[in-house]
């Protein structure tokens, strides 16, 4: 028997819904076909998107999706997708597939979107080869309200009010695809782009976030905080966000392996490189501190997930990859590492959210699925806007001779009604845990519970979209208090009222 102690008299910060947050790029079918149909489709839509899409992540909760890009984003001019359709610039998309980009999904669709999804916003700027102006301009077609010649424009393409830009991000891996600079170099084109990042409308202020590391190179955080963050000549410095992409790739970059086939080893190395999150997590956040003590600065995760080989006979071009209860564990494993860490990381964006590395929906032409990471984050849902409460469990090591890993994480908030939430992780594929929550001076008076679990390799299709989905959860409350039996391979979510 393994115990969870909890104890709710102590609130450890508040859980920003948009740690659940998501990213579309234009990239293989995550944007046309997966979002977008466009309004002549067979496919039931409105104003072209996918009806069954939308209604899928809006019972999710999705709280904040970003786009353009990714790469792509370092190579899009946005005036090529706005106006009437016909005129839209036509491009092959070079980063991903070498595909026709006909542009018409643009700025005004994705702000249509983001409406149809009750959702905040999240742009990425170009700095890898825009402009200022051309980035500054972006922002004021996006937000002024007044008479100016981008807000003109918005208003002639039929769009006569302001929209909210929540997040905007300055560039996008501008230490890679985006323009491969040195920290020092972005650091100060930061600071220069950002200028003209207005906020035009003082009821929208935009979040601005500043392009971090990859994975562990702690060298960009330091130059570009010392750069870029400057607290004491205004409240937050240049910058409200600093990003972090940390992608799960089993074995290396050229030898991903399958996203369905794989044995106990694959397993347990995948999730030991995705516990590796909360390494990056601590180390990235103690270099913020030497400037930013008051955590002004939020770390915004804003890619990561699961990196497999494609599936075969697809585009090599497009990361189009099934996804297992494997995928789940990596997001039930994450998602408790961004809560306990919600003092510092504000925003976490999944790749991606249609048919692109670890989805949440895959589709084929008019026929959609919920993947295993779908039912993880509708679970995870109930974190959304709680208090953290300080938790610990007691664990286990377990794992291969090569990785090793914990049997079980966690993590626990309370809503504003004062029901709990824990969220449990079994990391094992092969063995069931008893936990046993104990919860320090509070009174149990109701207890409910949902569970993802089934073969590690476990995942939906087409022609079986119900072989993984959530079910009611067995919990006991007997002499030994409340206890949950926790399956191999599974997440759960725990309410306590
Ligand atoms: O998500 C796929 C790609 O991964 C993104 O375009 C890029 O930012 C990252 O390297």
């Amino acid at each position: 028997m393994f115990k969870l102690f909890i104890n709710p008299k102590n609130k450890k910060g508040h859980i920003n819904p948009e740690l659940q947050g998501h990213f579309s790029e234009h990239l293989g079918r995550c944007i046309y076909e997966g979002l977008f149909v466009g309004e002549n489709s067979d496919i039931p839509n409105v104003n072209g998107m996918r009806k069954d899409v939308v209604e899928a992540l809006k019972e999710m909760k999705i709280p904040v999706l970003r786009w353009p890009g990714g790469c792509f984003a370092d190579e899009y001019h946005w005036k090529d997708g706005i106006g009437p359709k016909e005129g839209r610039k036509k491009m092959i998309n070079t980063h991903w597939g070498g595909v026709l980009e006909d542009n018409s999904f643009g700025t005004d669709e994705f702000m249509e979107l983001v409406r149809q999804l009750g959702c905040k916003s999240y742009i990425n700027g170009n700095v890898g080869s825009g402009t200022v102006q051309e980035m500054s301009e972006w922002v004021e077609y996006l937000t002024f309200e007044g008479v100016s010649p981008m807000a003109d424009m918005r208003k002639a393409n039929g769009h006569e009010d302001a929209y909210k830009v929540d997040y905007f991000g300055v560039g996008n891996e501008n230490w890679g695809c985006g323009g491969n600079m040195n920290p020092e170099y972005y650091g100060n084109l930061y600071r220069r782009y950002q200028t003209y990042i207005r906020n035009y409308n003082p009821e929208n202020k935009i979040t601005k976030i500043c392009c971090g590391a990859n994975a562990g190179d702690f060298e960009w955080t330091d130059v570009v905080m010392k750069t870029c963050f400057k607290n004491a000549e205004h409240s937050h410095g240049f910058m409200e966000g600093l990003s972090l992409h940390y992608y799960t790739v089993p074995n290396d970059w050229t030898h991903k392996g399958s996203a369905t086939k794989f044995n106990e080893d694959d397993w347990y190395n995948t999730l030991k490189k995705t516990l590796f999150m909360e390494y990056l997590i601590n180390h990235h956040t103690a270099i913020m501190d030497k400037y930013d003590k008051e955590h002004k600065v939020g770390l915004m995760v804003d890619e990561w997930g699961t990196w497999y080989d494609v599936e075969e006979g697809t585009n090599p071009g497009f990361l189009y990859q099934q996804n297992t209860m494997r995928d789940a564990l990596v997001a039930g494993i994450n998602l408790n590492i961004f809560n306990k860490h919600c003092d510092r990381v504000k925003m976490a964006n999944i790749a991606q959210l249609v048919n692109v590395l670890q989805s949440v929906i895959l589709t084929e032409g008019a026929k959609m699925v919920k993947t295993p990471t779908y039912y993880v984050f509708k679970m995870f849902n109930a974190h959304q806007d709680g208090e953290l409460l300080d938790s610990f469990i007691e664990t286990e090591e377990i794992g291969s001779e090569k990785d090793k890993v914990p049997n079980l994480t966690e993590s626990v908030s309370v809503d504003k009604d004062g029901k709990i939430h824990a969220t449990i992780c079994n990391l094992s594929c092969t063995d069931a845990y008893d936990v046993n929550v104990v919860l320090a001076d509070a009174q149990v008076k109701a207890v409910s519970g949902e569970i993802l679990t089934n073969k590690m390799d476990a995942y939906n299709t087409f022609e079986a979209p119900d072989t993984v989905k959530t079910e009611e959860l067995a919990v006991n409350t007997g002499t030994d208090g409340l206890t949950v039996n926790i399956p191999a391979c599974s997440v759960i979510h725990l309410i306590i009222e």
